[in-house]
């Protein structure tokens, strides 16, 4: 049988997210997301990055109501759920235990079964949320706030890493610059927007110097941090004067890097159905970027609409229906937290 998201027995899932600074829940009946709720930690923002300590007790506060949410928008009570998904990893440890033994302790109490999904790999299934009908293989980037990696996707249980990055993610050299310029965490979405009124070739900086497909990005980010340096000296209202085409330069040196790789990888592995996913494929620029590189290559293109780009429990819930639908269940036992080399 062609796995497919359409290919649907009467299946309905409870998914929980928890991996990092984000409670989130969705229910998924018969392969569409019938709910999907998020609560974010604003906390973090004065601390310029997610604090751990925190994060697991955010998530201990917010785990009841948002699932409770999730359960009420989609008018499922509990007993109707077939199964519940948790994410496995990878993560920060005391957010994935919250998330993962509440879900545990709810499969024991309702006697149902328990599916454990890889948050990457649910970043890579994320499209097939609204794309049901993507052909397998499609290439994949992946790029969040932890990781950069590009995938060849040749069914929901088979992914292949063809590169990835041997420091920084790409969400992290946008959270890194935008802390630099004295923007707060995540600096991500503040470069986007700053970056849209500002000119993208306005300064230039040295791009990873990797081989094959994977990707580096601490020199850049070093670059960057002594072109700030150097320019606040001589005028210590550069970054305030300039903002907006610093922005939009390191946007763009950004950009330009991914989707060389991603050009690459294509041709390569002669695969002409891309996709982005993760965090930063939020991103206008790369959105837009994209598109017009996938016109100039004949490519088919699969971009997840914005909520389903950032952390959310939907793809969770859409990983899971495959691994429920393949009787690839975890056990209540199971205490190990995925990575995404295995
Ligand atoms: O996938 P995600 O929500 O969490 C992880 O799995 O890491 O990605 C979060 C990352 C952060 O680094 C954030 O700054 C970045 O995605 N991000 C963006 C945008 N929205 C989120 N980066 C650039 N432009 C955006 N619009
Ligand atoms: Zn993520």
């Amino acid at each position: 049988m062609q796995i497919n998201a359409k290919n649907v027995q009467n299946i309905t899932l409870l998914a929980i997210e928890s991996s990092c600074d984000d409670t989130a829940a969705s229910i998924i009946c018969n392969a569409k997301i019938v709910s999907n709720v998020i609560a974010n930690q604003d906390i973090h923002q004065q601390y310029g990055g997610v604090v751990p300590e925190l994060a697991s007790r955010a998530h201990q506060k917010n785990i009841v109501p948002v699932v409770d949410m999730a359960l009420k928008q989609a008018n499922v009570s509990l007993d109707a759920i077939d199964g519940i998904a948790y994410t496995q990893g990878p993560g920060l440890l005391g957010s994935l235990l919250v998330g993962s033994s509440f879900a545990k302790g709810l499969a024991l109490a309702l006697n149902k079964p328990l599916v454990a999904v890889n948050h990457l790999e649910a970043h890579v299934l994320s499209l097939l949320i609204d794309s049901p009908d993507t052909p397998f293989p499609y290439l994949c980037l992946l790029v969040s706030g932890g990781h950069t990696e590009i995938v060849k996707v040749n069914s929901p249980s088979s992914m292949e890493i063809l590169g990835r990055t041997i420091d920084d993610a790409a969400g992290e050299a946008f959270d890194k610059v935008a802390k630099i310029l004295g923007l707060p965490y995540p600096g991500g979405p503040l470069i986007d927007s700053n970056a849209k009124n500002g000119d993208p070739h306005c300064f230039s900086f040295p791009s990873g110097k990797v081989p094959n497909l994977d990707f580096s990005f601490s020199g850049f980010k070093t670059a960057v941090l002594y072109f700030i340096k150097d320019a606040v000296k001589k005028d210590a209202t550069f970054v305030e004067q300039n903002l907006s085409n610093i922005c939009a330069s390191v946007q763009q040196n950004i950009i330009t890097y991914l989707l060389s790789k991603l050009k690459q990888a294509a041709l390569q592995t002669k695969i002409k159905h891309i996709a982005i996913a993760g965090g930063v494929s939020a991103n206008l620029g790369l959105r837009t970027e994209f598109l017009k590189m996938a016109k100039d290559q004949s490519w088919t293109t699969y971009i997840p609409k914005l909520e389903y780009c950032t952390d959310n429990a939907a793809m969770i819930a859409m990983a899971a229906h495959f691994k429920f639908l393949d009787h690839n269940m975890a056990s209540l036992g199971d205490g190990s937290f995925a990575s995404f080399d295995r």
